[in-house]
């Protein structure tokens, strides 16, 4: 048998199907889904709506409130998909602009696991590719808080249908369970952590050991929560699943047994008969494992990675969501129980985060689930009419002066934001919404094979709802829920179409409906080489003719795309005394381009003064490129395309509209992606190293080499695609000096180190054995000495 690897399939792909470099689109883009619904209207007031109409699922369902809001968080997440290094591609932000504690890029893995639920019904998979990906092969950091990164990984390829993402990843997902074993009690059978790290500062556990105040209070003590074990076992799981599905039955046996031990430890030691509740247990000086007293919020989440779903956990807990002594508030619900001593509905201004009763979008996403997950289970009295009316209660929290929003914290009782600090907790991006909308109140129940699984949890009155060109399973899915057949004009009951054609009719609201397997795989996407995440004083590098005093050249090439006011995100020239001006930006090296995208800002709309140019040049180092003036999309991307020149820098001349200036919120170069070597070391991330040219360089025509590097540098190589193996790692390299080694990370996983003789500043190959992951690797060159220089870096497997 002729067996084509799958990444050779994909190479030849790669030059059949990315004829143009454009930017990256959903796979289903040619897919012709069904046109039910009104595909503008419901974006009308967003920015970036080319992004929203090739990636969003519509609904149309009667409630208002609910789908308005649903709306509007995909236009709050675009706003966190940023753009970091070629071969790492996007991450997801939890605030628009990453505070100080983020780790690379933005990261921060607290609620990766709600961003990875929410992105995985985006019509384009390489969003979450990527963003699951940092953590699995790096750079992101899995063990600054605790997560479910792993349970959502493999829930998503429910949703993709591709497996093989995960199978193929199933070692990075076991050696990231095991990071936590530092932090896993044997005795009492159970993982503990500071609440803070638990994403929960300021709870229960900080108030109990520190009733006086001071920093402890934040922190909280090393406790066992019934949150962080529930993400624990829903972890194991997960790899337990992927292992089944890779044929590894050896792992999946290990991991099943971890999870079952570690969900009989949640009943044995974090269940409270007394309360009828999962409780947290505080570790230090607590031999005996006594339970807090105090129900909160996070005693809920266990329910949602199915656990306790029977009538003994579940029916009394829940019934806690509808009392007001217990976490019912306007806007809850509440993250402590309110007849607790330490509830405050009000919150001290000194700091974001309290959670000892604030509403909390996080916590309120888990408890949603739970919810949907205690109705399904038919163990409870839970009703569908209560589980929409927190489905509503949260819609109708985020809002802001009449219109969708949605940021930190809110108070219960009040109808206001208690943590949303100007230019900082903007769409803030800590929780799902849609996911629940879709999964939840809609019903979809994402599965491994072919089969569309519908179940909603709808109120007894509705008589209608649709779910339009939703991807799944590679295929492009319309659901049209129709009691007498007048709203959609298209048949009575529910019909389920596929790619366009109706494949399914029948009365009642579920449904399950088997379809054919298509090809699920991700094939390498376009890469955009002008983003630079560093900042100032690294490649690529942007200036402008002019700049308005708050705006900066560089945020045109930082990766962030959103077109808000606040935070500034952008270039312009506002104020600009000359009728035309030009942003540039150099390339480390020389690049074949041929088309470049920008987002042009506009806000005259909101009483601004910058509006989309009247004409726009594009020049490179052979000359003119494009000389453009059509309209121009303003609050969107627009991609132009030209021959494919070679240039070190794209300079875009601006030729302004009268009375106003032009803006642009970010500039973009898509190229094909590199699927072989070699990688140029100028191309890597540099840390604590930069860029200078040397003549006895030449690998590029400009001499450009990766150099003054200190003990703390690091290159970092990334996308580094192999089909997975021992062979060679080569460098060529220069070492002016005495001899030196640095050490070779693979994934994040030290693969020792290697010698780099003196050259005398001529240069040379190196060479390591070395072992690549299959698929991407991100492969780092660690230490170093100033007398280093960097050429190329190339794999022999
Ligand atoms: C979609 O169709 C267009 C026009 O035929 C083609 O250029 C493009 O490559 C196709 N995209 C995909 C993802 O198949
Ligand atoms: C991850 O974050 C934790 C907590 O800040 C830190 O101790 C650890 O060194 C970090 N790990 C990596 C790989 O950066
Ligand atoms: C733990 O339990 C034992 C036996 O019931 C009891 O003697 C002891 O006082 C308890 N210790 C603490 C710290 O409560
Ligand atoms: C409901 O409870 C029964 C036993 O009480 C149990 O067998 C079943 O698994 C529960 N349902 C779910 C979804 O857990
Ligand atoms: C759940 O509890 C309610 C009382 O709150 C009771 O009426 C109902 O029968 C219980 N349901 C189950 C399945 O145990
Ligand atoms: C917003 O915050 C950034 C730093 O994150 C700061 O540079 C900028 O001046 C702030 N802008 C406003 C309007 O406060
Ligand atoms: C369904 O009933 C609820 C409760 O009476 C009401 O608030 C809602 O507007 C009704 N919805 C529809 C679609 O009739
Ligand atoms: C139902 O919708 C499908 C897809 O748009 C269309 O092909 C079909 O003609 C419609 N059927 C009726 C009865 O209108
Ligand atoms: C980047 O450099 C420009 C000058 O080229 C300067 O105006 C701007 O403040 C710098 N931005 C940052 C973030 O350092
Ligand atoms: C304005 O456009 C002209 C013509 O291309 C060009 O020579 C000049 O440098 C531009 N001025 C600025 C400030 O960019
Ligand atoms: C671009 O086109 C405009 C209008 O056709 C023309 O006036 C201008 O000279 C052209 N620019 C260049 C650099 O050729
Ligand atoms: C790669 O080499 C290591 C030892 O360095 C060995 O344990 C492993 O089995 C080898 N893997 C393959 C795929 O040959």
């Amino acid at each position: 048998m002729n067996v084509v690897p799958w990444f050779l399939k994909s190479i030849s792909l790669l030059f059949t199907v990315l004829v143009a470099a454009q930017p990256p689109q959903p796979i289903s883009i040619n897919i012709t889904g069904t046109n039910f619904l009104d595909h503008d209207k419901p974006i009308s007031s967003f920015w970036g709506q080319t992004f929203l109409k090739e990636n969003i699922p519509y609904i149309d369902i009667p409630n208002s409130n609910i789908q308005d809001v649903y709306y509007y968080r995909w236009s709050s997440l675009q706003r966190h998909l940023r753009y970091t290094i070629v071969g790492t591609g996007y991450i997801l932000t939890e605030f628009m602009k990453p505070p100080d504690y983020a780790e690379a890029f933005g990261t921060i893995d607290a609620a990766a696991g709600h961003q990875i639920d929410e992105a995985r019904w985006l019509r384009s998979k390489f969003y979450n590719d990527d963003y699951i990906q940092a953590y699995t092969r790096g750079p992101g950091n899995s063990t600054q808080y605790t997560h479910w990164i792993l349970d959502a990984m493999f829930r998503r390829s429910q949703v993709t249908g591709d497996s093989h993402y995960a199978t193929e990843q199933l070692a990075d997902m076991a050696r990231l369970y095991e990071y936590w074993n530092p932090v896993y009690d044997s005795q009492a059978g159970l993982f503990y952590f500071t609440p803070n790290f638990d994403a929960q500062e300021y709870s229960l556990p900080g108030y109990i050991v520190a009733p006086g105040g001071g920093q402890l209070q934040l922190d909280g003590p090393n406790t066992y929560r019934p949150n962080h074990n529930a993400y624990m076992v829903a972890n194991a799981r997960a790899v337990a699943q992927v292992a089944v599905q890779a044929g590894d039955s050896a792992t999946a046996a290990t991991f099943t047994k971890k999870a079952d031990q570690l969900e009989q430890a949640i009943y044995d030691r974090l269940w409270d008969p007394s309360q009828n509740f999962f409780v947290d247990v505080i570790m230090p000086n607590n031999p005996n494992l006594t339970k807090v007293m105090g129900r909160e919020e996070v005693g809920f989440f266990p329910y949602r990675f199915g656990i306790g779903l029977t009538s003994q956990y579940a029916n009394t807990s829940v019934q806690e969501l509808f009392d007001p002594q217990g976490f019912l508030t306007a806007y809850g619900p509440t993250t402590l129980e309110v007849r607790n001593q330490y509830f405050t509905a009000t919150k001290p201004s000194d700091y974001c985060c309290y959670w000892q009763g604030q509403s909390w979008p996080f916590s309120t996403a888990h408890t949603l689930k739970s919810l949907a997950a205690i109705y399904r289970s038919g163990n409870t009295s839970v009703t569908a009419e209560q589980y929409v009316q927190y489905l509503g209660k949260y819609a109708t929290t985020q809002y802001k002066n009449g219109t969708p929003y949605v940021a930190e914290s809110h108070y219960p009782e009040m109808d206001a934001w208690s943590a949303d600090t100007p230019n900082h907790s903007e769409h803030y991006d800590h929780s799902t919404n849609n996911d629940d909308v879709l999964t939840g109140l809609l019903g979809i129940v994402p599965r491994s094979d072919d089969v569309f699984e519908i179940d909603p949890i709808i109120p007894q009155n509705w008589t209608y709802f649709a779910i339009e060109n939703l991807a799944y399973h590679g295929h492009l899915i319309t659901v049209l829920y129709d009691q007498d057949g007048t709203r959609y004009n298209n048949g009575t009951g529910l019909s389920v179409f596929l790619d366009g054609s109706k494949v399914y009719n029948g009365n009642g609201a579920d449904a399950q409906v088997a379809f054919p397997a298509t090809n699920t795989a991700s094939s390498p996407v376009p890469v955009n080489i002008a983003a630079n995440p560093n900042g100032n004083g690294s490649y690529p590098q942007a200036s402008a003719t002019y700049t308005y005093t708050t705006d900066d050249p560089y945020r045109s090439i930082d990766g962030y795309l959103f077109y808000d006011s606040i935070p500034d995100n952008r270039w312009t020239n506002y104020q600009s005394p000359n009728t035309n001006d030009t942003l540039q930006i150099v390339f480390a090296r020389p690049r074949n381009i041929s088309s470049i995208s920008l987002a042009l800002f506009s806000d005259v709309a909101r009483g601004g003064s910058v509006d989309v140019p009247a004409a726009i040049e594009i020049h490179g180092s052979s000359g003119l490129l494009a000389n453009l003036t059509s309209s121009f999309l303003a609050n969107d991307r627009n991609t132009f395309y030209f021959a494919e020149s070679e240039t070190t820098f794209v300079s875009v001349n601006m030729y302004k509209k009268p009375n106003v200036w032009v803006g642009i919120c970010e500039l973009e170069i898509w190229t094909q992606p590199q699927i072989i070597g070699p990688y140029y070391a100028v191309d890597a991330f540099l840390t604590d190293a930069s860029v200078s040219q040397d003549t006895k360089a030449s690998a590029t025509t400009n001499g450009a080499v990766a150099s003054t590097l200190s003990a703390g540098a690091v290159v970092a190589f990334s996308g580094i695609q192999s089909a997975g193996g021992n062979g060679t790692l080569i460098l060529t390299y220069a070492n002016g000096g005495s001899d030196a080694s640095v050490e070779i990370t693979v994934n994040q996983v030290s693969q020792g180190n290697m010698s780099l003789p003196g050259t005398i500043g001529s240069y040379t190959a190196a060479t390591m054995s070395i072992t690549l992951a299959a698929g991407k690797n991100f492969v780092n060159l660690i230490g170093g000495t100033s007398d280093l220089r960097y050429e190329l870096l190339d794999f022999t497997i």
